[in-house]
Formats: structure tokens, C-alpha cells, sequence
């Protein structure tokens, strides 16, 4: 199932790769949220495939006009098309191919490829999490760092207008303990960043579950934490402010916003 799910994820990273530069931009709900004609059709590409890989399977697709309940039984694949669409259109080589596979709450596998990097993460349950880079596969690990001289990345919720005071706000304050601030734009391939141990915290305000689930199959295969940013389970949440990290930058950050909430 998972050599499969890479496959697809390769051969749609393929169709984005070979854009015109005319991505044929249209605007969706929320602040500056872009989506173009590759993103629905890298979707329905990855659909077409993967039904025929798993047919019994229900989709939740971020290009999808109506999304199934996140709670129903059974096998369940959790895509985002491109990761990062912004970067996407500008030319940014930041922008990721995410397909998970859950089986009602239990994740079964889950494929972040990046294709203008040439860079693919995956991990299956219970079996560790690596990456292919330039054709050379290793498995990877978080790191061993808490909040104290970490690299904190950061998403900025960028569609919604109301959370971008509390996340500069918030980012401003780690900023204290931490060495420096990321932000990729690509929130998938920033948590896998964290699964790398390249990053030690990655955390965003409002993120849905095809931009997280794949990523956080990967995270926790390396090691790492994934939960809502008040340390309760997200498995199952459409959306959700979250928080990824080394086990050590995890705890820390939840004692972090315990310590500032008060
Ligand atoms: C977005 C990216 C971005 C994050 C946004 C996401 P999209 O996904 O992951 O980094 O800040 O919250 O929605 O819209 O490009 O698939
Ligand atoms: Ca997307």
C-alpha cells in the first residue's frame, strides 16, 4: 500500500511540476487563499489512483466542495493536492504532495513529497519514518531539543484575518527562548522539517487536517508529538491550532502557553 501511495504521490507531483506558468489563479474564501487549476487537477488525478489502489476507501480533499465526517468508520484518505499553494503560484520551490491513510482513528501510513526538491518523507505505523532525497533513502528522527535554542517554525494562518495578531504575538514571545523563527509556507513540509530533526517546534493557529495528517503520520513515526497547542488529542479534527515537536520542545511549549495563558 505505501510503495503504491508514493508512487501516485510522485506522478502527481509530476503534474505540478510541469505547470504552465499560467497556473489559472482563482481566489476562495478567507484572505489572500489562492487556488489554481493544478490543484484540482493534481486532486482528481490522485483520487482516480488511488480508488483503484483502495477501493472500500472515502476521500477528504482540500478541493473537495463538501467534506466527509471525520469520525465515520472505516478506510479513509486525507489529501492535500499542493501544500503551499502560494509558493506554488509565485514559483517557490516549497510546496508539498500530502496523502494520508487512516483507518477510522488509527493512522495507517502517510507521504509528504515535494517535488521541486526532489525530496520525499513518508512512514507507515509502527515502522519509523524516513526520506528519499536525490534517490538516497534514511530513516529520520527528531531532535533532542526542548524550546531552550530551538528552530521554532510557524505558520501565520494566512486566511484568517482575526489570528494573525495572536500568532505574531506569540511567535514574538518563543522568540525569547528560542534561537530563531522559520516559516516555509508549506505547513506540511515545515512539520516534516521537525520529523528531521532540521526544526525542533512547529505550531499554527488554524490548520485543516489535509494540510496536517500526512505530515503528523511522518512526525510521530520520527519520534515527535502532534496535538492540539493545549496538549489534547487532533486525530480526527478538520481543523485545528496545533502543535509539532521533539518531545522535549513539545512539552516545553505546552508549559510555555500554560505560563502565558495565565
Ligand atoms: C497552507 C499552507 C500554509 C499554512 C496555511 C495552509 P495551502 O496550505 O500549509 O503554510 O500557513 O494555513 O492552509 O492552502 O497552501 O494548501
Ligand atoms: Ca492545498
Amino acid at each position: 500500500m505505501l510503495e503504491g501511495i508514493i508512487k501516485i504521490a510522485k506522478a502527481a507531483g509530476e503534474i505540478a511540476l510541469g505547470a504552465d506558468a499560467d497556473r489559472h489563479v482563482s481566489v476562495k474564501e478567507g484572505r489572500a487563499n489562492f487556488v489554481t487549476e493544478y490543484d484540482k487537477r493534481v486532486q482528481s488525478y490522485i483520487y482516480g489512483e488511488l480508488s483503484r489502489l483502495l477501493p472500500e476507501a472515502v476521500f477528504v480533499g482540500e478541493e473537495d466542495d463538501v467534506h466527509p465526517d471525520m469520525m465515520r468508520d472505516g478506510y479513509r484518505f486525507v489529501i492535500d493536492p499542493i501544500d503551499g499553494t502560494t509558493n506554488f503560484i509565485r514559483g517557490s520551490s516549497f510546496y508539498s504532495v500530502c496523502i494520508a491513510l487512516m483507518n477510522c482513528e488509527k493512522q495507517v501510513c502517510g507521504v509528504v513529497h515535494v517535488p521541486a526538491l526532489d525530496t520525499t518523507y513518508f512512514a507507515e505505523a509502527d515502522k519509523g519514518a524516513f526520506v528519499t532525497r536525490g534517490g538516497v533513502t534514511r530513516p529520520i528522527h527528531v531532535s533532542g531539543y526542548g524550546l531552550d535554542g530551538a528552530i521554532v517554525a510557524m505558520g501565520t494562518s494566512p486566511y484568517r484575518a482575526e489570528l494573525i495578531t495572536k500568532s505574531f504575538d506569540l511567535t514574538e514571545k518563543l522568540l525569547s527562548k528560542a534561537a530563531d523563527i522559520r516559516r516555509s509556507g508549506s505547513a506540511a513540509l515545515d512539520i516534516c522539517y521537525v520529523a528531521e530533526g532540521v526544526y525542533d517546534l512547529m505550531y499554527e493557529l488554524s490548520l485543516y487536517a489535509w494540510d496536517f495528517t500526512a505530515a503528523s503520520i511522518i512526525l510521530t513515526e520520527a519520534g515527535g508529538v502532534f496535538s492540539a497547542i493545549n496538549g489534547e488529542s487532533v486525530t480526527c479534527k478538520l481543523n485545528t491550532p496545533y502543535v509539532a515537536g521533539s518531545p522535549a520542545a513539545h512539552a516545553d511549549f505546552i508549559e510555555f502557553i500554560k505560563a502565558h495563558e495565565e
